[in-house]
């Protein structure tokens, strides 16, 4: 069986286009639809209602684009909707929570894992349950950081910048000082701070991607669907933007982290609201 409609990910800015990444690495030949929600971001901050409004906004505008999967490739999206079954309705649907506490249990060797995210997703707990409904044992250490997505969205993320390094210590004392071995980047923005973030906690500390681990998830549920592609042709990439194209070209090429190939195209919000 094969199914050769596209994927849609989507995420409140430009951090889910590490999730894309990963994908265009394992699935080569997929076609994918990628939408920012960039007028509106960030999200993190918002209340867990105005949250959930967006995302059934943002899953209604991927699937008028006849999407056979799709990927919530935001931390406080997955986080928000944990635990809402049938999220993308009669579309298969996957956040990024249960695939990186999978993966953050895959990597651990003495049970205790960092979880960093956006403040909303650290109010929600959803990381730490998702590990602890696997693995009672382990413990999770959780802290909120809300200044890494706005330098991020700034591309302030230099590993020397003397801001990126006081963020960093701040916030990661307490996960460096636990032990962990293992962080789950909860918020697909963050591993644009992965060099600062390793130069703080060291080498020995596994640094999870949520978005790479969606990407290699959502790979095994289209497997097991028959829903891979069969072409043989390099996938497509289309972008939509709440915000100005030009704006989201200047940044893409910082979360594709090589040159791959897309175009972009505006919305207005107000088609979120059809
Ligand atoms: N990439 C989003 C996440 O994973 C960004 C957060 C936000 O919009 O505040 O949480």
């Amino acid at each position: 069986m094969s199914d050769n409609r596209a994927v849609g990910v989507f995420d409140s800015g430009l951090g889910g286009l590490t999730c894309v990444s990963r994908l265009k690495d394992i699935l080569p030949h997929e076609n994918l639809i990628y939408f920012g929600d960039n007028a509106r971001v960030p999200y993190g901050s918002r209340s867990k209602e105005t949250i959930i409004e967006y995302a059934k906004q943002d899953v209604a505008f991927v699937k008028r684009h006849d999407v056979k999967m799709i990927i919530a490739a935001c931390g406080t999206v997955s986080s928000a909707v944990t635990g809402m079954k049938n999220f993308g309705g009669d579309t298969p649907f996957t956040g990024v929570v249960l695939p990186s506490a999978a993966a953050a249990l895959r990597s651990t060797r003495n049970g205790i894992i960092g979880v960093i995210g956006t403040s909303a997703t650290i109010a929600s707990g959803a990381y730490e349950k998702a590990v602890k409904e696997i693995s009672p044992a382990t413990r999770t250490v959780n802290t909120a950081c809300p200044l890494f997505v706005p330098l991020v969205e700034n591309g302030i993320t230099d590993k020397e910048d003397i801001i990126v390094k006081e963020a960093v210590r701040r916030y990661l004392y307490d996960i460096k000082c636990s032990g962990a071995d293992t962080l789950i980047m909860g918020c697909t923005h963050y591993p644009h701070l992965t060099e600062a973030i390793r130069e703080y906690l060291g080498e020995g500390v596994e640094l999870i991607s949520s978005g790479a681990a969606a990407a290699e998830y959502a790979k095994e549920l289209m497997e097991e669907n028959g829903l891979l592609t069969d072409s043989r042709a390099e996938g497509e990439l289309i972008c939509y933007t709440t915000d100005s194209a030009e704006l989201f070209d200047e940044n893409a090429g910082k979360f594709l982290e090589k040159s791959i190939k897309y175009r972009v195209d505006k919305i207005s919000v107000e088609e979120l609201y059809i």
